[in-house]
C-alpha cells in the first residue's frame, strides 16, 4: 500500500477533545476532495470512536489517559485508527451489537458501533483486557465528478 500522507496524535481523553478530534481529521481527510456528505460520516465515526475512549476507556481511572489517532492517505482511501491503553473490551461482538452498552444509566445509547459501521467501509475492533482498544476504520473516497 502506498501512502502519500499521513499524521500521528496523541490527545488526554478530555470531553472537549471530541470535537477537536473529528475536526482535524476530517480538515486532513479534505485534502483528497471527498463529498461533504462523505466528511459528515467520517466526522461521525471519528466522534464515536474517540467518545468510547473518553467514556469507557478510562471510566475507573480519575486521570485523563492517552487516546492516540493516526491517519493514513492513499490516492482514494482514508485509514483512520482511533487507539486507546484503558480497559479494553471483553467481548467485542456484543459490544458491537446496537444497542448493547454498558452504561445505560448514563444515557448511552449503545449504537455508536452501530454509527461507525454505517458511515465507514470497513471497521476493524481488536481490544485486550487491561491493555486497551483499538478501532480501525477505512473510507474509500468518492471524490466529487469534476466537470
Ligand atoms: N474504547 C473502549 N474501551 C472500553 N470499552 C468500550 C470502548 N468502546 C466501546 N466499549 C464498550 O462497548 C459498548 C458499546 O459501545 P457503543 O456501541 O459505542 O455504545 P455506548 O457507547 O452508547 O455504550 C460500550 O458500552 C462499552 O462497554
Ligand atoms: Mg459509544
Amino acid at each position: 500500500m502506498k501512502y502519500i500522507n499521513y499524521f500521528k496524535m496523541t490527545i488526554p481523553s478530555l470531553s472537549r477533545n471530541e470535537s477537536f478530534a473529528r475536526t482535524v481529521v476530517s480538515a486532513f481527510v479534505s485534502q483528497l476532495d471527498p463529498l461533504v456528505s462523505q466528511l459528515a460520516d467520517i466526522r461521525a465515526a471519528v466522534s464515536e470512536a474517540v467518545t468510547n475512549c473518553i467514556v469507557h476507556a478510562y471510566a475507573d481511572s480519575e486521570d485523563a489517559g492517552k487516546i492516540t489517532i493516526t491517519a493514513k492517505l492513499s490516492e482514494d482511501t482514508a485509514y483512520i485508527k482511533i487507539k486507546d491503553n484503558g480497559c479494553g473490551i471483553e467481548n467485542i461482538k456484543q459490544a458491537m451489537e446496537p444497542l448493547f452498552t454498558t452504561k445505560p444509566d448514563e444515557e448511552r445509547t449503545g449504537l455508536g458501533f452501530a454509527v461507525m459501521e454505517s458511515c465507514a467501509d470497513k471497521v476493524k475492533v481488536s481490544s485486550e483486557k487491561n491493555k486497551g482498544t483499538t478501532v480501525n476504520l477505512t473510507f474509500k473516497i468518492e471524490t466529487k465528478e469534476v466537470l
